[in-house]
């Protein structure tokens, strides 16, 4: 007891003066700050406000970092060459203030981890930690210090190709999962040289573009932007993310590089955010073709006063802000405030202190730590949707066919936006297989198919012939790399080329087939899922997806991810997420289809309720779904209380028994819904998560807390509070299962 309160003690003294220090210093950088810019002339503090892109060095770039007219580039990427550009701004500009040099590494620098929708997958946000971590100490040695990550946009739709930059569909899994990369790539100390500003990006509501149609518009209504687009963002600014950037689509009418209820009401008033807000790509710029803006002139005036810092190449402000200001159409407070959050970065990022990076070789590189960090990302990033007669894993065999293009395609297997990675290091499925089993298992390997949308089918012959002559058949299917990402949007989700056909010839053999996808998004499967005996949805996984595959294959590893966005069994029904409103007439599983009904059925003789008469009401897999090896059986919830008082909160207990016979580890999932609200509330809301490891035959309890403000949303006056009346929550393994626990608030 002594020694509890002791500890007690010295926490609260440690934290107290924790808090004092960091008060203390950031009340130094403010000083600092301002005296800064009481001497900067305005074209200075607008040259902070310029951000470009890396043309190389020639004349005219040293004298724009001469004369202060650029803050920032991105893209520069020989350290040598970053340096010699910090010196001039260091050493040549008026007032000396560095540069800060960033790039887009979204999933990897050149040890790459699974894209985010993978990572989101593994339910672990230590995956994401890692993966920034490691991103953040590679790419900080060539003098970055800044990247446009974590993706935090919410996706209800596999057709937006950056729906694998996201984590999904979830705003709970999401908002976890982010928190944890901004971490990684700030580090304990953002000063520190291996530390890199992250960014919140796109605010906002970039996720809902109609149609999956990238740069799409948006229309979501305020309760539905605050309950479930914006939660990241807001936990992401509550985390101390460095940066933020600007949505390239509308939202309601109003771009978001000109929308100052997003960025001064919400991000600045509301959240109390003192980071640099940088714009996408030439965002304001395309405030002229949104029909926002009627000149380059007019996009600066309306991105300056919605309060967007910085204007990553746009031209928009370099070109018209002094004009604006000495016109009086933006005021110089405007200016200086941004200009304010832009030197508070370079100051938290220790750049005045330390503007040059250390130019290091490159063993930083594909460390072995990080490379193992990778792999279990991937084998974490897995899901096990299918596993027929535990097909899976694969043992006693003396043969295995390996076919497909996946099977060896490294540098689709690291997936979209990794301009840094170097495929060479890629290990493909079938180097990791050839090595780890090929001295006991005969290897028959047919790639067959060279990328996903090759239709030459010539190789099928050779393909079965292989099938005929294994045990089994791993059969690697997806996407190529090029076929997600920004701009990589599709309207046919379903597998590409002749690997769909593939699949029925490989099945003529009549041995096991386990099907392996490598995607950046969730494809329609239907026919494949009927078809194969086992799937293993593996993402586009990074450096170490083959190995990783190798190990769970065979039965190194368990798989244990768990789907972060509904699966759906046709693209017609998208949008279809596990959220979703009950509707006044919902249909439940039993949903007549299309095949069913009798011919000359009278208009109302199969009912009228809410479904696809060709795919029903149920996804093809639902969110938060995903088998293992082994098998877990949960015990009854059991509530502290049954009424919840306001302010007051509850908890719900479970116990798990894994029933199998492996060690493995489980997600577990706790969801709520509020039955009756003043707005309808979704079928099911995730609160919370654990992914605990359960040894074969052994039980664990898992406990959730739920307080009032968990059951709170927004509500039609802009308000966030919770309705009193009926409730249900599920501990449960996936979206569709568990059993609902009723309780009330008072
Ligand atoms: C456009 C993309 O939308 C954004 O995510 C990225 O960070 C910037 N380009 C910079 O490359």
């Amino acid at each position: 007891m002594k020694k509890v309160l002791c500890y007690t003690l010295f926490l609260t003294v440690f934290t107290v003066l924790g808090c004092s220090q960091q008060s203390k210093n950031s009340n130094d950088v403010e000083k600092k700050i301002n005296s800064l810019l009481s001497q900067m002339t305005l074209d200075e503090k607008i040259g902070q406000m310029n951000q470009l892109t890396d043309v190389g060095i020639n004349d005219d770039v040293k004298a724009q970092i001469k004369n202060g007219s650029v803050g920032s580039f991105l893209n520069t990427m020989s350290p040598e060459q970053i340096n010699e550009m910090q010196k001039i701004a260091v050493e040549e500009s008026r007032l000396g203030i560095p540069l800060v040099f960033a790039r887009d590494i979204i999933h990897g620098f050149k040890t790459i981890f699974p894209v985010p929708l993978g990572q989101a997958a593994s339910f672990n946000p230590e995956v994401g930690y890692n993966g920034a971590r490691v991103a953040a100490v590679e790419a900080s040695s060539v003098g970055i210090r800044w990247t446009f990550t974590p993706m935090m946009d919410i996706s209800r739709d596999a057709r937006w190709g950056r729906i694998a930059e996201s984590c999904g569909e979830d705003p709970v899994l999401t908002a976890k999962m982010v928190v944890a990369m901004i971490r990684g790539f700030q580090g304990e100390n953002l000063a520190d040289p291996t530390s890199i500003a992250a960014c919140a990006k796109h605010f906002a509501g970039y996720g809902a573009a109609e149609s999956g149609k990238d740069y799409n518009t948006t229309w979501i209504p305020e309760e539905l932007l605050r309950d479930v687009y914006l939660v990241p963002f807001e936990a992401a600014a509550k985390a101390g993310c460095a940066t933020f950037m600007c949505s390239f689509n509308d939202i309601n009418g109003v771009p978001s590089s000109g929308n100052r209820h997003l960025n001064v009401d919400i991000l600045r008033n509301e959240w109390g955010y003192d980071g640099v807000l940088v714009s996408d790509w030439g965002s304001a710029q395309q405030m002229i073709p949104h029909g926002f803006s009627e000149d380059l002139k007019q996009a600066a005036e309306q991105a300056a006063n919605a309060g967007m810092d910085m204007d990553m190449m746009g031209f928009a402000y370099i070109n018209h802000l002094k004009e604006l200001v000495n016109e009086g159409v933006v005021s110089e407070k405007t200016i200086d405030s941004a200009v304010r959050n832009i030197l508070r970065l370079k100051y938290r990022l220790g750049l005045f202190d330390k503007p040059y990076v250390e130019i290091k070789d490159s063993t930083v590189f594909y460390a072995k730590e990080s490379l193992e960090k990778a792999k279990q990302a991937a084998v974490e990033s897995a899901v096990l949707l299918k596993n027929e007669n535990n097909v899976l894993p694969l043992a006693n065999l003396k043969s295995v066919a390996v076919i497909g293009a996946l099977a060896d395609a490294p540098a689709d297997q690291v997936g979209t936006w990794c301009f840094d990675a170097e495929p060479s290091h890629s290990v493909t499925p079938i180097a990791a297989i050839t090595e780890a089993y090929g001295k006991d298992v005969k290897i028959n390997y047919v790639q067959t198919l060279k990328y996903s949308r090759d239709k030459n089918k010539s190789d099928f012959p050779k393909a079965l012939a292989a099938a005929r002559n294994s045990d089994a058949v791993l059969y690697f299917v997806g996407e190529e790399a090029i076929l997600s990402g920004e701009a990589k949007c599709l309207a046919d989700i379903s597998l590409q080329g002749a690997q769909s056909e593939l699949l029925t010839e490989l099945k003529k053999s009549g041995k096991p087939v386990v099907l392996v996808v490598m995607a950046g998004r969730p494809l329609t499967i239907e026919k494949e899922a009927k078809e194969a005996d086992a799937i293993l949805y593996a993402f586009h996984g990074g450096t170490m997806a083959g190995a990783a595959l190798a190990d769970l294959i065979f039965g190194k590893a368990v798989p244990s991810g768990k789907l972060p966005v509904t699966m759906p069994k046709m693209v017609g029904q998208i949008p279809i997420y596990y959220n979703h409103k009950n509707t006044g007439r919902p249909t439940g599983k039993g949903a007549t289809l299309i095949d069913e009904i009798p011919v000359g059925a009278g208009q109302f003789s199969i009912g009228s309720t809410s479904y696809h008469l060709d795919a029903g009401s149920e996804p093809l897999y639902p969110f938060g779904y995903g088998l293992s090896y082994t098998t877990f059986e949960y015990s009854d919830v059991q509530l502290s209380d049954t009424v919840i008082s306001l302010n007051g909160k509850i908890t719900a207990k479970c116990t798990i028994k894994n029933t199998g016979k492996y060690d493995a580890c489980e997600v577990v999932q706790f969801y709520m819904r509020d039955l009756v609200g003043e707005l309808i509330r979704p079928v099911k809301e995730l609160k919370d998560f654990q992914k605990i490891l359960i040894k074969a035959g052994e039980s664990r309890e898992v406990e959730f807390t739920l307080t009032t403000d968990d059951l709170a949303y927004w509500h039609s006056d802009m308000k966030k509070r919770a309705d009193k009346g009926k409730f249900y929550l599920w501990i449960a393994p996936s979206s569709d299962l568990g059993k609902a626990v009723e309780f009330k608030l008072k």
